[in-house]
């Protein structure tokens, strides 16, 4: 969990910026409940190497350089994350780590970085289906382990390759698709892309379907609500990518969900995944560490108000009832035999968790 800047800001960065955002993150209660990362994006990096073929920060945008940047986000308690590119330049032309990942790794690890997102941009012709980019990633990742700091790696290869298949042997998460944008229609493809690949998520290695939109103009308060639910299911990275200084309380109220926070963390770390769908209503599930327990979202993907239902025993779940919380209510909403059903709210989600409460109902 923690923050990119990519998302909200682009290129427009400096270390002003990320000061600002790292004092954010703890004042407005992040911190508290596990944002941790706060990750520079593209548009760090000065426009060339320095003569040792070093990787430089931007000297205007970073008068400081890195390791005091890296110093500042550790004094408030979180951890640093940085950008590169597998080719030779990233996908805003800076340079890129080809040819150069044993030395950026060491780099990165003396100047404290606890994360490195490695984009899919500078192929030696541009073309990135037709290069043999992989044993880059793979040189990377070693780099980064011989350092001996540990450093998470980010693949972010815009699910190229089906890298669900073969990301966990070099990294701990990787981007299952293109880039997200802050548009309903983008959110809605990149969780059906998400579809199938639950067997290749699990604890140390995700499925990353890409940085969070919640307070990203102009998805809505309730497109940015179900956003997060889903994503929260999907046991994804929450990386939040707004503007932590003037989000209104509301987006606070939505990164900060302990409760749904909870779900995406919880301690199975298994994905969770789609179990009805019928003209544009979705249930989907996903299986908590707590035995026949689920954590349950009714999603309406359409622009009318309606009803979704869940059945028991579509979860699986023995018949008999079962005790339901509104996770965003954050309520008990009582005991309910075989189904609960709920109106929902266009482009909108009920979040709720499902736990069993007696045996099968068979006493006459
Ligand atoms: C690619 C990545 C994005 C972002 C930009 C930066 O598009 O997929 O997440 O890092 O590059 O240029």
């Amino acid at each position: 969990m923690g923050w990119n800047s990519w998302n909200q800001f682009r290129c427009q960065i400096d270390e002003k910026l990320v000061h600002e955002m790292a004092d954010a993150l703890v004042a407005r209660g992040l911190g508290a409940v596990g944002y941790q990362y706060v990750i520079l994006d593209d548009c760090w990096q000065a426009p060339e190497r320095g003569p040792d073929g070093g990787i430089r920060p931007d000297p205007i945008r970073f008068p400081n350089g890195m390791r005091s940047l890296s110093d500042y986000i550790h004094s408030k308690g979180l951890k640093f994350g940085i950008y590169t590119s597998v080719g030779k330049r990233t996908c805003q032309g800076r340079p890129g780590s080809w040819d150069h990942e044993d030395q950026d790794a060491q780099t990165y690890a003396d100047w404290g970085v606890d994360f490195v997102k490695d984009d899919f941009c500078g192929g030696p012709i541009y073309r990135w289906i037709s290069w043999n980019y992989r044993p880059h990633y793979v040189r990377m990742s070693e780099a980064l382990l011989r350092t001996g700091r540990p450093i998470v790696f980010s693949l972010c290869n815009w699910g190229w390759d089906s890298v669900w298949k073969w990301g966990a042997s070099i990294a701990n998460l990787w981007r299952t698709t293109m880039d997200i944008s802050p548009h309903w229609r983008s959110v809605l493809r990149i969780l059906d892309h998400q579809r199938g690949k639950e067997p290749f998520s699990g604890p140390g290695h995700w499925n990353d379907p890409d940085m969070l939109e919640v307070g990203v103009s102009p998805l809505t308060e309730t497109e940015s609500r179900s956003h997060f639910s889903l994503w929260a299911m999907l046991a994804a990275p929450l990386i939040a990518g707004n503007d932590l200084r003037t989000m209104t309380p509301e987006t606070t109220a939505i990164l900060t969900n302990p409760e749904v926070i909870a779900v995406d963390q919880d301690q199975a770390g298994k994905q969770g995944f789609l179990i009805s769908s019928w003209a544009g209503l979705q249930v989907w599930a996903k299986p908590l560490a707590e035995p026949e327990t689920f954590a349950v979202v009714l999603l309406n993907r359409k622009n009318k108000s309606a009803r979704v239902t869940v059945r028991w025993n579509s979860l699986g779940l023995p018949a008999g009832s079962a005790s339901v919380r509104d996770l965003w209510k954050r309520i008990e909403l009582g005991s309910y035999p075989d189904e609960f059903s709920a109106e929902v709210f266009p482009h909108g989600v009920v979040m709720v968790k499902v736990t069993p409460t007696s045996g099968p109902l068979s006493v006459n």
